[in-house]
């Protein structure tokens, strides 16, 4: 079994003082966790201060962005330098809000995924189909096209240590989650085109992530499909109970496998 990671994604959510309780809370809250992986992921104004409160702990700080290039004329972006000099040791890369709101394309996002193993820093590489896409049938086309394109180019070590998030993007925000089973049929076509392109030792190490509408309640069930490896939480994540619920419920499951 995988290390199960559970990652909240705050988006552009919180002030200043808001997010220093709740990666407080998070801190606190995961103390005697052992056996799952816990991060957050702030806006990245509320990096260096999040991080300070996390340091010492083992809470992953992750931002949501980052740009390809290392500097220069690129206003409003954030460099991956820059997010590791604030703690930064992972990055969410090709979220939905991302590819739907602010246009990146693939190849956008497989530069990112490039220059971020080029940093040492860890991608949770998110893609997923959008309600007309499930709807036409052309799931697996689209997530296809997105892994394809996405990890185009990169070695197979580095593939090896990727995270990957499928978020249907009809699920996000929605309170509308996939199904266990909707999920791990996505989840297991993912790890079956990871090895056809990169071998089994590859495609099992992988850990794979299901976003969209997880809560305490659903964390269980999803939890217990055998390609799902983690969660990213958005919304779920922003109140320390909720989010500390579904790592508990990550935990029991740990627990029971030994
Ligand atoms: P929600 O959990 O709010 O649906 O958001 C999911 C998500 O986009 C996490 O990255």
């Amino acid at each position: 079994m995988l290390r199960p990671f559970i990652a909240g994604n705050w988006k552009m959510n919180l002030t200043l003082k808001e997010s220093r309780e709740l990666a407080g809370s998070v801190r606190d809250g995961t103390e005697g966790i052992t056996g799952v992986d816990v991060g957050v992921c702030p806006p990245s104004v509320f990096l260096e201060d999040v991080y300070s409160v996390l340091e010492g702990s083992s809470v992953i700080l992750g931002a949501q962005n980052m740009h390809w290039e290392d500097k220069g004329a690129f206003t409003g972006e954030v460099s991956g330098d820059m997010i590791k000099e604030v703690g930064c040791t992972h990055v969410i890369l090709g979220h939905s809000e991302r590819r739907h709101v602010f246009g990146e394309t693939d190849s956008m996002i497989n530069s990112k995924l490039r220059t971020a193993f080029t940093k040492g820093i860890m991608p949770i590489f998110c893609l997923g189909e959008r309600l007309e896409e499930r709807e036409s049938g052309s799931t697996f086309e689209v997530i296809e096209r997105q892994l394809r394109a996405g990890l185009a180019g990169l070695r197979p070590e580095d593939v090896s240590r990727l995270t990957i998030a499928y978020e249907p993007v009809w699920a996000i925000g929605t309170g509308k989650n996939a199904t266990s089973t909707q999920a791990q049929e996505v989840h297991g076509r993912i790890r079956a085109l990871l090895k056809e392109s990169y071998g089994e030792d590859v495609s099992a190490s992988v850990r794979i992530l299901y976003g969209g509408s997880v809560k305490p309640d659903n964390a269980v069930e999803l939890l217990a499909q055998p390609d799902i490896n983690g969660l990213l939480v958005g919304g779920a994540s922003l109140k320390s109970d909720s989010f500390l619920e579904i790592i508990s419920a990550a935990f029991e499951q740990v627990r029971s496998a030994v």
